[in-house]
């Protein structure tokens, strides 16, 4: 397996990782935005991405977007082939996108927002804080992007103060958490779960 920074010979792969994040939406349920395969094209050919292969096939991918004149800076995307999940390759591709974030924005703040417990882990053990919304990036362009989830309605209905996704902040100037302390269990990941979704969605179909 191995691990590249994207590049222009990528695009070929654009196809392939849209429909995954879209298969994964549906399975999932909840709370992944679609991106068509032209948009994800953009981010393979400007040198922020990260595609895992195996061999000529393709296994995981991450991208890094520049918000805020690169006050901030979001790791995106996050997909992992269903064939190669399970095995630790998500965890390989955020660190190396994290890494990738902190050689070329060194300043920046690294942001990502979720409802997956598999990527709130990994975010934790990396540095990341949960944060409210209001510590994240204010770019409109960047909440545009959740045009395309099933729960736009909720942070639109919030006025963006909070949705099903938790936002999790690396700030380069914060001091580091205590190793173990506050790591997000499975268990208070489900409790924070059906809150956020009692809060929204049961009032959303009334
Ligand atoms: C989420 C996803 C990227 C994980 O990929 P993966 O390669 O299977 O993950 P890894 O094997 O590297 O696992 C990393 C950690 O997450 C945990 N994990 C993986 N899948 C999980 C799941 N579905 N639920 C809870 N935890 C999970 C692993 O146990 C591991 O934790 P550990 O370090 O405590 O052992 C992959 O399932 C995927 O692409 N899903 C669809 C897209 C998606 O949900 N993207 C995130 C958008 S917010």
């Amino acid at each position: 397996m191995k691990l590249i920074i994207a590049n222009k010979s990528h695009v070929k792969y654009a196809q392939i990782i849209s429909d995954t994040i879209t298969e994964s939406a549906k399975v999932r349920g909840t709370g992944i935005a679609k991106r068509t395969p032209e948009y994800i094209q953009k981010r393979l050919e400007n040198g922020n991405a990260v595609i895992a292969l195996d061999g000529d096939k393709f296994a995981g991918f991450c991208y890094i977007e520049v918000w805020g004149h690169e006050k901030f800076v979001a790791n995106s995307g996050l997909i992992v082939h269903p064939d190669y999940r399970n095995q630790g390759l998500a965890k390989k591709i955020k660190k190396r996108i994290f890494e990738l974030s902190r050689e070329k924005f060194p300043n920046a703040k690294i942001f990502g927002i979720t409802t997956g417990l598999a990527v709130m882990k990994m975010n934790y053990e990396l540095g990341y804080k949960p944060v409210t919304f209001s510590e994240l990036t204010d770019d409109p362009e960047f909440w545009k992007g959740c045009q395309t989830c099933k729960n736009f309605d909720v942070l639109t209905r919030t006025e963006r103060k909070m949705c099903l996704c938790t936002g999790m902040l690396y700030d380069p100037q914060a001091k580091p958490l205590p190793k173990e302390k506050n790591r997000p269990t499975k268990k208070g990941f489900e409790r924070l779960k059906s809150i956020k979704e009692s809060l929204f969605l049961k009032k959303n179909s009334k």
